[in-house]
Formats: C-alpha cells, structure tokens, sequence
C-alpha cells in the first residue's frame, strides 16, 4: 500500500473475492465491486456485484423444512461487462491467457481502478490491456470504463463485446445459497440508438426499477471510429459486438459509459426516460472523470486524517474513509438509507442495518454533519413501525428492530446456518434490545457536535422520547430486588443468547442494556429540559406520554438494577453470568488463532458456547468506551451504586481475558479503553482492527463484504480517542495521547458550524478556527476554556 493506492503486482485467483471486495467503486448512491470486466461470477474466484442503497427486495424460501421469508441487498445488473476476442476466437478471459505481467492499482484519491496487463494467448499473440473504471462522486448515476487495447506483435480483426447483464443472483455469500437467490425480473432490453444499447428490470417483490444505459464508443489516435455494430437483447440481457481492426503497436480505446437510475430516485420522471435522455447528453470518459475526482479532491479536503509520520497506519486509513464514503456520502442525503454493516460491498448480513452505526457516526458528525442527519432520518421515518413493534411485544413508545431494511420491520434471520457444521441452529440474536440506545445516543451525539437545534426539536427529541419510554416499559420493577431489571434480552454479546440448558432465549439484566437504558432515560430527561416547553408538550401529547410516565422515567433512572460479580467491583455481564464455566483458553487459541467464531466452533462440536465464560466481543467494556469515568460515575451514583472508577482497569483486564474477538468491532474497544492506561497495548489492539479487512482476520467474512463499523471505528480512535476530543457541558474539549508510533496528525473537523484545523504533535497542538460564522466556540485544553472566535489560530503545549 501506498499513501494513496492499493497496489497489486501479481494475480492470485484465491485472493480475487477480497481483492473485489476491497477495490470496490462507489458513490454513496450505489457500488460495484472491483470484479475484471470481462469475469462472470463462478462463486469461487469472481463475482460481479452491483449494490444499490436502499435496494432491497423479499422472497420466501424453504429452510430446514420452513418457509422462511429474508430481506436482501440486491444484487443489481452488472454493467461492467466488456472483453474481446479475435475473429473465430474464444473470449478473452485470464485464465485462458500467459499473464507476462499484472498490476493493479486502487487510486482512493481519485476514485479510480485501473488495471495495467501484459498477455500471451495459446496462439502466441501478445496483448496489452490497461482499464480503468470509475463510479463517479460528481454524478451519483455514472460510471465508465475504458479499455486501452495494444496489440504488441499482431495486426488484425477483434470483436469487442459489450453488455448490461440482468441474469444475475444473490449468490455472494456461501452459506445463503440454498436460499431463494433470484430477485429480479426484466421488463425490457433493447438498443437504444448506434451506440447505445439499455436494460430495464425491477425486484420481483419490492417492485424497485432499476434503467442502465450504456454507450460504447471506439476511439484511435485521439479520434472517435466508426465500427459496425451488432446488438442482440434477450430477456435480461442486452449485448453490442463492434468489429475493429488493429494494428501492431496502435493502442485502441473502447470507452463504455453507463447511467443509471431507479425508481427510488428523486427529480426524476420515469428511470429509463431518464437515463436514456441523459446518455445523449455525455461528454466522454475524461469530462466524467475529471468531474469525479474534482469531486473526490474536495470530499479529501474535509475528510482526510495525516498522519506524516507513520505511512502504513495512513494508507489503512484512508482506505476506510474511502470505502465508508463510497457507502454513503452527500449522494445519499435524501434517499432514506441507513448504513448497511457490510457496505455495499457484498452481500453479508444480507444489507443490513445494525448497531454499527454507533461506530461510525461520530466520525461522520465531525465532518458531514448533514449526512448524520440525514441517516438519522431513516431511523425517524420508521419510528411508526417500530412503535408498532413495541406495542405487538407489550410495550410502549418505540422498539426498533436489531437488523434493518426496508420498512423498519425486524429482518433478523430466526435460523443461521453453521457453515461448520451444516447444522440450521435458531438465531435470537435479534432480542438485542440494545439497539434502540443506540439509535438515542446517536442523536444527542449529532446534537452535540453540531447544535442543531431544529434536528432536535422536530425529529431527535421524539426519537429520544419514543425510546426513553420502551426503556421504561421493559424495566419492570422487582419486589425482590428493590430495583427495575430488564429481562430476556442480550447483549451486544452474541455468544450468549441464553442460560446454559434454557428453554426459552435471552438473558437478564444485562448490564451493557440496563446501564445504556437508563442513559437514555436520563437523556429523555434532559431533553425536556433543553427544547421548547411548548414543543415538549406537543411531543408528549403525541407520543402519548403523560406525567405520570415522566416521573417513572424519573425513579427507574435512579433504580436499575446493575449485576455485580459477587462483592467485587467487576460488572457482570448478565445476571448468572458468574454461575458460568471458565473457558479454555489457551487450547482454542492454538488450534483456531486469536479471532475466533467460539459460537459456530463449539457447536459443531455438540457443545454450547452459552455454558462458558467466552465473549464474542466488548459487551460491559462497551460502557468504558461510550462514556468517561466521570460520567460512569455519574450514572452509577444516581443509581445508588458505590461505583469505583479505579476498577475500571479491572474490569477490563478481566473481560479482556475472556473475549474471542469473533466480531471486527470488538479490538476497536479494547483499543479505546486502553488508551489512556496503556498506551502500547491499545496501539496493538489498534493495529489489529485496522488490519481486519485488508488482511481478512476473520478468515473469508471481508470477501462478502467490509466490516464498517470497524472502518470507521479505526478512524474515530485516532480523531476522538488518541486526541482526547470530547464535547463537555457545550465546550469543546481536546487531551490528545498519541502513541508514538502514531507521530503527529492533522485533520479538519466541523464543530457547530465551524471548520476547525488540528495539528497536533507530541509536545505540541495548534488549533484554527476558519473564517466563517461569527458566532464563537468554546475549546478546553488542559482544564481550561478558550473562547475562540472566527479565524483565531492558538498554540498550545502538551502536558505528558
Ligand atoms: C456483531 C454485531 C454487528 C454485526 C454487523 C456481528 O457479528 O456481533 O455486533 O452489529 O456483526 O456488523
């Protein structure tokens, strides 16, 4: 890796599906994966995949003798269909071919994939082709592609195909092929005008359109050639054959343009319509390109971290800024989608929508506020379903589900197959009530860091209320206890999903979910005393919730219950979970490495992980890494908990200990809880998240998509955790800790309408404020409070 580029200078069919995955091309509107042009998907090598945000569809499918209905992330039709063969000869394809040489190259800075080879075919003719593809970020509904084609020592007549190719499948994820796997069906595919062919299908379920419309131009010497031309549609399927005569050592240009657009889209009349009448109006492959990366230019300038001093931990970086903004991006505002898990890079976790969002908000908070917003949007406008689903579980206000699609409902799958075993086990993963703090503390998180007012006033405030008030109807009060608890759910855990030999699922007073409910229940609070009364009233009429609720929030946020183990300060897990056998260790981490799926290992050997003290991932440390000690304290003495910070430490050596890291979210909380105890432990954790995708840790799970939230999780370590930035009682605070493998570090971040610039070295850290809005910001440092104004630059020095 580069600073900029993801170089690759051999071919290795094995590595080919996370080569795919990481070199995936997007605009926050949709994304293709960085499958060969001329490649079809053969399910072990290439696979093509075309994902739409938002793009969902149904369908039923037989398992283990059910019918079970699924939501999936489509895979749309592959646009990138473009090769050559020789007259009477076989299509091009690299495994028929003598590579002489290979290179491949991810350019993030410019959004582009280009391709650099060097081949001999069986008739001993020497080829060179350099490709380059682009998605564009100017023009969320282009892409293009252009094929450079030298013939090194022949002359002679080629066939170049290209195609829009609608007979594709859900068939990225091993494990969900016996699965209904078809979700589209064509509605037309013709071509369009000389140079134009098009192609029309929609799901067959959610009845979403999508058009593509692709135009092939051939062009030598800098000029456009007229070739002959031969089109032919079947159902899904459209294809152009254009005849070209080469010459030795004359370089040929096929440059194919593709537009697309889909009934989801806003500003549009009809989709074909569209993109027919826009395929007219393109200028060529450079004009849409040079548009694009001037787009990539200033998505950098807001969004870049640099670090000069450490090269490695740079590229990495900027590799996960570049997929989470190929994820979504200003071309999202507006589309109402929420950010899929697995990107829309592949097809795991079927698209959908988790927690994660957690992970990478506060990232996106400080530098595309709008675009929180907006995301936070898909949450409010399925607020009406997940009041529905609140009220169907006996609750009320607002239950949102554990996975998200669609509509909002819960798409969480009720039966997971062990690809260990081959076994269907039941999946009650979904009772991760946790979720809807989440969603909560993202929205005071967006208020916090931007104060938008409006946000909170007209959306945020009923978001919080809505879910303040399911908190309070789960917590049910216990005679015997004297406290609330929260009964038969899990944590953010997935290993544990009930008690050992248990009939019925989920767990009791998790702590990670009794603790974040009654933040929530204390953010509710503080809600009402922040926006307008008269608007408070307004909400609580509407939500239904009267006084009487108001001062139940009020008690249970002084009354839940917390599980301790035994007399000491260590926060179990759950209630029980000290009844739990010890774990062993050491003889699982010899035979399957550190990051392990304990859940599907155990069970295909007829054991059951819920028997042992093993995590999957940061369950209590989760509170260590959302709130400071001073706010755990805070929360703990409202409880009544003689909570002591200084054990904090232990508590996270004894979970540390006890955790399979079997999720890529699990190393960025290690990393951030030990950051200020122990810096050269939580930079190794660091390491270890940040390599989780480009070295696939998890063994085959990035190939079927990147892991998001662990993208993001790394880049907000370095922006928040290692700079110690917090937002305090409406200041703005810095403490920066940077390891020293770290260096020094520069970035932008937009705080209540403000762009800032940070430079912080080890002894020193220097703060702009640009000129812009005159209203000032408070910034501490130090245990101080600085009163910064437009345009203000300040030194400061760093205590170590
Ligand atoms: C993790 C969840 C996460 C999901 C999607 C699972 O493996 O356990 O915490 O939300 O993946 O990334």
């Amino acid at each position: 890796m580069l600073d900029w580029e993801i170089i690759y200078e051999d071919w290795v069919p094995e590595e080919q599906p996370l080569r795919e995955a990481l070199c995936t091309l997007g605009n926050g509107y949709f994304a293709t994966r960085g499958a060969f042009e001329e490649a079809e998907a053969d399910e072990k090598v290439h696979y093509p995949g075309t994902y739409l945000g938002g793009g969902y569809n149904r369908a039923i499918s037989e398992v283990a003798g059910k019918q079970v209905e699924n939501e999936d992330l489509v895979n749309w039709p592959n646009w990138l269909p473009l090769t050559f063969r020789h007259a009477g000869g076989n299509w091009f394809s690299l495994e028929k071919v003598e590579l002489v040489k290979f290179y491949q190259e991810l350019d993030m800075q410019e959004g582009v994939l280009r391709r650099d080879i060097h081949f001999r075919d069986v008739e001993g003719r020497e080829t060179r082709l350099v490709s380059r593809r682009f998605v564009s970020m100017a023009n969320p509904h282009v892409a293009a592609q252009v094929w450079e084609l030298t013939p090194l020592n022949w002359s002679g007549e080629i066939e170049v195909r290209t195609a829009l190719d609608g007979r594709v499948t859900n068939s990225g994820v091993a494990r969900y092929r016996s699965l209904e796997r078809e979700h589209l069906e064509p509605i037309g595919a013709d071509q369009y005008d000389e140079e134009s062919i098009y192609l029309l299908v929609q799901t067959k379920q959610s009845k979403v359109r999508m058009a593509q419309a692709a135009r092939t131009v051939v062009v030598a010497d800098g000029k456009k050639q007229e070739v002959e031309r031969h089109s032919r549609a079947e159902n899904n399927y459209v294809e152009q054959v254009l005849k070209i005569t080469c010459s030795q050592n004359q370089p040929i240009g096929v440059e194919k343009v593709v537009l697309i657009y889909t009934s989801r889209d806003f500003a549009i009349s009809e989709p074909l319509q569209e993109a027919l009448r826009n395929i007219e109006r393109i200028v060529n492959f450079e004009h849409l390109l040079s548009a694009s990366s001037r787009a990539w230019k200033r998505m950098w300038k807001r969004c870049d971290l640099e670090l000069t001093c450490n090269k490695e931990a740079q590229s990495v970086l900027r590799l996960h800024v570049f997929h989470l903004l190929q994820t979504v991006s200003p071309n999202s505002i507006g589309r109402d989608v929420g950010v899929p898990a697995r990107g829309l890079h592949g097809e795991a976790y079927r698209g959908h929508i988790f927690w994660d969002e957690l992970f990478i908000f506060p990232y996106l908070n400080l530098r595309l506020p709008d675009l929180t917003r907006a995301l936070l949007m898909y949450r409010y406008r399925r607020l009406p379903e997940a009041r529905y689903a609140a009220l169907e579980a006996g609750y009320r206000g607002a239950m949102f589900p554990w996975q998200s699609g669609s509509n909002g409902r819960e798409e969480s799958q009720i039966v997971h197959l062990n690809p260990k075993s081959g076994r269907w086990i039941p999946d009650n993963t979904f009772l991760q009530r946790h979720i809807n703090a989440a969603i909560a503390y993202n929205v005071w998180q967006y208020y916090q860091a931007t104060h938008d007012k409006e946000f909170l006033t007209f959306y945020g405030a009923e978001l919080i209320f809505e879910i303040a008030q399911f908190w309070s109807t789960i917590a049910i009060f216990s005679q015997e206890k004297g406290r609330y608890e929260i009964r038969n759910v899990v944590g953010p855990d997935e290993y544990h999903t009930e008690y050992p030999g248990s009939t019925s699922p989920g767990l009791n007073n998790n702590a990670y979910t009794n603790v974040m409910a009654v933040w929530v229940i204390q953010c509710a609070l503080q809600v009402i005393e922040t926006i307008d009364q008269s608007r408070t009233e307004e909400l609580m009429n509407k939500c239904s919730i009267s006084t009487d609720d108001v001062e139940r929030w009020q008690h249970i946020s002084q009354r839940m219950y917390v599980p301790f183990i035994g007399e000491s300060d260590i926060i179990a897990q759950f209630e029980g979970y000290e009844a739990l056998q010890e774990f062993p260790w050491e003889a699982y981490k010899e035979k399957y490495g550190e990051a392990m799926r304990l859940d599907r290992i155990l069970e295909s050997e007829n054991k059951d992980v819920n028997a042992y003290k093993a995590s999957k991932q940061a369950d209590v440390m989760m509170l260590f890494y959302l709130f400071s000690s001073e706010e755990l304290l805070q929360l703990f003495t409202r409880l009544g908990y003689n909570f002591n910070t200084e054990s904090i430490p232990d508590n996270v050596a004894y979970y540390e200990s006890r955790t399979s890291h079997g999720s890529t979210l699990s190393k960025i909380v290690h990393s951030w809880v030990l950051a200020r105890t122990d810096r050269k432990r939580s930079w190794v954790n660091f390491e270890i998240a940040l390599m989780s995708d480009v070295e696939d840790v998890q063994g085959g799970t990035t190939p079927e998509g990147i892991h998001l939230g662990a993208m993001a999780g790394t880049v907000d370590l370095i922006q928040r955790c290692y700079t110690g930035l917090e937002i305090r009682d409406d200041v703005l605070w810095f403490n920066p800790v940077l390891p020293e493998e770290l260096g020094c570090l520069n970035f932008q971040i937009r705080y209540r309408s403000h762009w800032l610039s940070l430079q912080i070295m080890q002894e020193k850290m220097i703060i702009t404020l640009d000129r812009g809005w005159t209203k000032d910001v408070q910034i501490g440092m130090d245990g101080k409070v600085y009163t910064f104004n437009t345009g203000d630059h300040k030194e400061f020095n760093i205590k170590r």
